[in-house]
Protein backbone atom coordinates (compact mmCIF):
# COMPACT_ATOMS: atom_id res chain seq x y z
CA UNK A 1 0.00 0.00 0.00
CA UNK A 2 1.12 3.16 -1.12
CA UNK A 3 0.51 6.33 1.42
CA UNK A 4 0.26 9.70 -0.26
CA UNK A 5 2.22 12.35 1.88
CA UNK A 6 -0.38 14.81 0.37
CA UNK A 7 -3.30 12.77 2.18
CA UNK A 8 -1.81 11.74 5.15
CA UNK A 9 -0.80 15.35 6.05
CA UNK A 10 -4.08 16.12 5.26
CA UNK A 11 -5.85 13.83 7.14
CA UNK A 12 -4.07 14.88 10.65
CA UNK A 13 -4.70 18.84 10.23
CA UNK A 14 -0.46 19.09 9.65
CA UNK A 15 0.69 22.39 8.10
CA UNK A 16 3.42 23.90 8.37
CA UNK A 17 1.72 27.50 9.83
CA UNK A 18 0.15 25.57 12.24
CA UNK A 19 3.15 25.94 15.30
CA UNK A 20 1.18 24.62 18.53
CA UNK A 21 4.64 22.17 19.04
CA UNK A 22 6.83 25.54 19.25
CA UNK A 23 6.56 26.85 22.19
CA UNK A 24 7.96 29.67 23.56
CA UNK A 25 8.20 29.65 27.12
CA UNK A 26 9.25 25.34 27.54
CA UNK A 27 7.87 24.14 30.46
CA UNK A 28 10.67 22.12 32.58
CA UNK A 29 7.60 19.98 33.82
CA UNK A 30 6.22 17.61 30.83
CA UNK A 31 3.99 15.83 32.66
CA UNK A 32 1.96 17.12 35.50
CA UNK A 33 -1.37 15.55 36.80
CA UNK A 34 -4.07 16.19 39.40
CA UNK A 35 -6.12 13.70 40.96
CA UNK A 36 -6.21 12.00 38.08
CA UNK A 37 -9.50 8.89 37.87
CA UNK A 38 -10.43 6.79 35.50
CA UNK A 39 -13.53 4.14 35.94
CA UNK A 40 -14.65 2.30 33.11
CA UNK A 41 -18.52 0.86 32.77
CA UNK A 42 -19.37 -1.85 31.12
CA UNK A 43 -22.86 -3.60 31.34
CA UNK A 44 -23.92 -3.39 35.26
CA UNK A 45 -19.87 -3.23 36.32
CA UNK A 46 -17.91 -0.12 37.56
CA UNK A 47 -14.29 -0.46 37.29
CA UNK A 48 -11.96 2.11 38.94
CA UNK A 49 -8.85 1.58 37.19
CA UNK A 50 -7.13 4.85 38.39
CA UNK A 51 -7.81 6.67 41.40
CA UNK A 52 -6.27 9.83 42.58
CA UNK A 53 -2.76 10.14 40.25
CA UNK A 54 -0.40 12.81 41.10
CA UNK A 55 2.46 12.76 39.37
CA UNK A 56 4.96 15.25 38.22
CA UNK A 57 7.70 14.39 35.59
CA UNK A 58 10.55 16.42 34.44
CA UNK A 59 11.50 16.53 31.09
CA UNK A 60 14.28 14.34 30.66
CA UNK A 61 13.75 11.84 33.02
CA UNK A 62 13.34 8.42 32.80
CA UNK A 63 10.56 6.53 34.83
CA UNK A 64 9.92 3.13 35.48
CA UNK A 65 5.95 2.44 36.20
CA UNK A 66 5.29 -1.11 38.36
CA UNK A 67 2.40 -3.29 39.45
CA UNK A 68 0.41 -6.14 39.58
CA UNK A 69 -1.66 -7.19 36.30
CA UNK A 70 -4.68 -5.14 36.72
CA UNK A 71 -3.58 -2.06 38.47
CA UNK A 72 -3.88 0.31 35.45
CA UNK A 73 -0.57 0.75 34.16
CA UNK A 74 -1.67 0.48 30.85
CA UNK A 75 -4.62 2.97 31.22
CA UNK A 76 -2.35 5.96 32.97
CA UNK A 77 -0.29 5.42 29.78
CA UNK A 78 -3.21 5.73 27.70
CA UNK A 79 -4.14 9.07 29.47
CA UNK A 80 -0.53 10.24 29.83
CA UNK A 81 -0.56 9.71 25.86
CA UNK A 82 -3.92 11.36 25.35
CA UNK A 83 -5.18 8.16 23.80
CA UNK A 84 -7.86 8.31 26.82
CA UNK A 85 -9.33 10.73 28.87
CA UNK A 86 -9.28 10.54 32.58
CA UNK A 87 -12.73 10.65 34.14
CA UNK A 88 -12.04 13.19 37.08
CA UNK A 89 -8.88 15.04 37.44
CA UNK A 90 -6.07 17.69 35.27
CA UNK A 91 -3.69 16.51 33.06
CA UNK A 92 -0.91 18.79 31.43
CA UNK A 93 1.08 18.28 28.96
CA UNK A 94 4.22 20.33 28.40
CA UNK A 95 1.96 23.07 30.58
CA UNK A 96 -1.06 22.88 28.70
CA UNK A 97 -4.25 21.40 30.30
CA UNK A 98 -5.41 18.88 27.92
CA UNK A 99 -9.60 18.55 29.12
CA UNK A 100 -9.49 22.24 27.08
CA UNK A 101 -7.69 20.98 23.98
CA UNK A 102 -9.70 20.14 20.46
CA UNK A 103 -9.38 17.12 19.62
CA UNK A 104 -7.14 18.23 16.40
CA UNK A 105 -5.26 19.77 19.02
CA UNK A 106 -4.62 16.98 20.71
CA UNK A 107 -3.81 14.58 17.50
CA UNK A 108 -1.15 17.56 16.43
CA UNK A 109 0.28 17.74 19.65
CA UNK A 110 0.60 14.21 19.83
CA UNK A 111 2.13 13.41 16.21
CA UNK A 112 4.45 16.00 17.18
CA UNK A 113 6.22 15.27 20.49
CA UNK A 114 4.91 11.61 21.87
CA UNK A 115 5.94 8.04 20.69
CA UNK A 116 3.53 5.38 21.79
CA UNK A 117 4.47 1.48 22.17
CA UNK A 118 1.52 -0.48 23.07
CA UNK A 119 1.18 -3.74 24.55
CA UNK A 120 -0.64 -5.32 22.01
CA UNK A 121 1.65 -3.31 19.41
CA UNK A 122 -0.94 -1.99 17.51
CA UNK A 123 0.86 -2.17 14.32
CA UNK A 124 -1.14 -1.35 10.77
CA UNK A 125 -1.99 -5.39 9.15
CA UNK A 126 -1.47 -4.16 5.50
CA UNK A 127 1.45 -2.14 6.07
CA UNK A 128 4.83 -3.83 5.58
CA UNK A 129 7.49 -3.02 8.13
CA UNK A 130 9.05 -1.01 6.69
CA UNK A 131 5.89 1.40 5.95
CA UNK A 132 4.39 1.02 9.18
CA UNK A 133 7.73 2.66 10.86
CA UNK A 134 7.96 5.66 8.01
CA UNK A 135 4.35 6.57 8.88
CA UNK A 136 4.90 9.18 11.75
CA UNK A 137 7.32 10.66 9.57
CA UNK A 138 5.37 11.24 6.87
CA UNK A 139 2.59 12.60 9.42
CA UNK A 140 5.59 14.85 10.40
CA UNK A 141 5.65 15.94 6.89
CA UNK A 142 9.52 14.76 6.73
CA UNK A 143 10.84 14.84 3.45
CA UNK A 144 11.84 11.14 1.69
CA UNK A 145 15.20 11.05 1.67
CA UNK A 146 15.62 11.83 5.43
CA UNK A 147 12.48 9.28 5.81
CA UNK A 148 14.90 6.60 4.48
CA UNK A 149 17.48 7.71 6.09
CA UNK A 150 16.11 7.73 9.36
CA UNK A 151 13.90 4.34 8.89
CA UNK A 152 16.96 2.25 7.91
CA UNK A 153 18.91 3.93 10.92
CA UNK A 154 16.52 2.88 13.50
CA UNK A 155 15.90 -1.10 11.60
CA UNK A 156 19.62 -1.45 11.39
CA UNK A 157 19.67 -0.96 15.25
CA UNK A 158 17.09 -3.08 15.63
CA UNK A 159 18.06 -5.98 13.88
CA UNK A 160 14.84 -5.97 11.36
CA UNK A 161 16.38 -4.90 7.88
CA UNK A 162 15.71 -7.92 6.34
CA UNK A 163 12.62 -8.02 6.98
CA UNK A 164 11.35 -4.54 6.05
CA UNK A 165 9.51 -6.15 3.16
CA UNK A 166 7.20 -8.26 5.68
CA UNK A 167 3.80 -7.75 6.86
CA UNK A 168 3.29 -7.47 11.01
CA UNK A 169 1.28 -11.43 10.43
CA UNK A 170 4.60 -13.05 8.62
CA UNK A 171 6.80 -11.36 12.04
CA UNK A 172 7.07 -13.25 15.31
CA UNK A 173 6.05 -11.44 18.77
CA UNK A 174 9.44 -10.68 19.24
CA UNK A 175 9.87 -9.08 15.97
CA UNK A 176 6.66 -7.13 16.09
CA UNK A 177 7.18 -5.79 19.37
CA UNK A 178 11.02 -4.68 17.46
CA UNK A 179 9.00 -2.71 14.66
CA UNK A 180 6.51 -1.33 17.28
CA UNK A 181 9.65 0.03 19.17
CA UNK A 182 11.15 1.29 16.30
CA UNK A 183 7.95 3.02 15.12
CA UNK A 184 7.92 5.55 18.37
CA UNK A 185 11.37 6.36 18.51
CA UNK A 186 11.90 7.01 14.84
CA UNK A 187 10.57 10.39 14.76
CA UNK A 188 12.64 11.53 17.76
CA UNK A 189 9.62 12.19 20.06
CA UNK A 190 10.03 13.93 23.22
CA UNK A 191 8.33 11.60 25.28
CA UNK A 192 8.32 8.05 24.50
CA UNK A 193 5.38 5.63 26.56
CA UNK A 194 6.42 2.13 26.65
CA UNK A 195 4.27 -0.21 27.59
CA UNK A 196 6.37 -3.73 28.72
CA UNK A 197 8.66 -2.55 25.69
CA UNK A 198 10.90 -5.94 26.33
CA UNK A 199 7.78 -8.17 26.90
CA UNK A 200 8.14 -10.38 23.84
CA UNK A 201 11.98 -10.26 23.99
CA UNK A 202 14.56 -12.60 24.29
CA UNK A 203 17.09 -11.89 26.83
CA UNK A 204 19.85 -10.28 24.17
CA UNK A 205 17.02 -8.04 22.02
CA UNK A 206 16.06 -6.99 25.50
CA UNK A 207 19.44 -5.42 26.89
CA UNK A 208 19.82 -4.30 23.18
CA UNK A 209 16.62 -2.21 23.37
CA UNK A 210 17.35 -1.05 27.08
CA UNK A 211 20.86 -0.02 25.91
CA UNK A 212 18.99 2.47 22.85
CA UNK A 213 16.16 3.74 25.33
CA UNK A 214 18.98 4.46 27.58
CA UNK A 215 21.32 6.34 24.84
CA UNK A 216 18.16 8.09 23.77
CA UNK A 217 17.38 8.96 27.48
CA UNK A 218 20.86 10.85 27.86
CA UNK A 219 19.99 12.51 24.47
CA UNK A 220 16.92 14.17 26.07
CA UNK A 221 14.04 11.98 25.66
CA UNK A 222 11.40 11.75 28.53
CA UNK A 223 10.93 8.40 28.97
CA UNK A 224 7.73 6.29 31.14
CA UNK A 225 7.61 2.43 30.63
CA UNK A 226 5.33 -0.42 32.31
CA UNK A 227 7.84 -2.51 32.91
CA UNK A 228 7.50 -6.41 34.97
CA UNK A 229 10.85 -6.46 35.18
CA UNK A 230 12.96 -5.37 38.28
CA UNK A 231 16.11 -5.45 35.97
CA UNK A 232 14.81 -3.14 33.00
CA UNK A 233 13.67 -0.99 36.03
CA UNK A 234 16.83 -0.25 37.01
CA UNK A 235 17.91 1.81 33.76
CA UNK A 236 15.05 4.51 35.26
CA UNK A 237 16.01 7.16 37.44
CA UNK A 238 12.52 6.55 39.44
CA UNK A 239 10.09 3.56 40.11
CA UNK A 240 6.39 4.12 40.97
CA UNK A 241 4.59 1.29 42.20
CA UNK A 242 0.80 1.17 41.47
CA UNK A 243 -2.01 -1.03 43.25
CA UNK A 244 -5.42 -1.08 42.26
CA UNK A 245 -5.16 2.33 40.56
CA UNK A 246 -3.23 4.24 43.07
CA UNK A 247 0.86 5.14 43.57
CA UNK A 248 1.32 3.39 46.43
CA UNK A 249 5.42 3.89 46.51
CA UNK A 250 8.13 5.81 44.61
CA UNK A 251 11.47 4.92 44.80
CA UNK A 252 14.50 7.13 43.41
CA UNK A 253 17.17 4.79 41.77
CA UNK A 254 20.62 6.21 43.08
CA UNK A 255 22.87 4.23 40.86
CA UNK A 256 21.94 6.07 37.75
N1 LIG B 1 -11.66 -0.41 28.03
C1 LIG B 1 -11.91 -0.95 29.24
N2 LIG B 1 -13.18 -1.24 29.62
C2 LIG B 1 -13.45 -1.75 30.85
N3 LIG B 1 -12.51 -2.02 31.76
C3 LIG B 1 -11.21 -1.76 31.44
C4 LIG B 1 -10.85 -1.22 30.15
N4 LIG B 1 -9.50 -1.08 30.11
C5 LIG B 1 -9.05 -1.51 31.31
N5 LIG B 1 -10.06 -1.91 32.10
C6 LIG B 1 -9.94 -2.41 33.49
O1 LIG B 1 -9.20 -1.46 34.23
C7 LIG B 1 -8.29 -2.10 35.11
C8 LIG B 1 -6.87 -1.66 34.78
O2 LIG B 1 -6.51 -2.19 33.51
P1 LIG B 1 -5.08 -1.95 32.85
O3 LIG B 1 -4.79 -0.50 32.89
O4 LIG B 1 -5.08 -2.61 31.53
O5 LIG B 1 -4.11 -2.71 33.87
P2 LIG B 1 -2.58 -3.19 33.70
O6 LIG B 1 -2.03 -2.56 32.47
O7 LIG B 1 -1.91 -2.74 34.97
O8 LIG B 1 -2.60 -4.68 33.61
C9 LIG B 1 -8.52 -3.60 34.95
O9 LIG B 1 -9.42 -4.02 35.94
C10 LIG B 1 -9.13 -3.69 33.57
O10 LIG B 1 -9.97 -4.83 33.47
MG1 LIG C 1 -1.19 -3.43 30.76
Amino acid sequence: MQISPDISLSDNGYSPQNNLHLLENEPQMIIETKGLHKVFHSSDIQTIALENINLNIEEGEFTSIMGPSGCGKSTLLHVLGMIDDPTKGDYFFMGKNVAKLSEKEKNLLRKKNIGFVFQNFNLIEDLTLWENIELPLIYQGIKKTERKRRVEEVIDRLEISHRKDLLPLQLSGGQQQRVAVARAIVGKPRLLLADEPTGNLDSMHGEELMNMLNELNKEGMTVVMVTHSQHDASYSHRIIHLFDGQIINENLNRHR
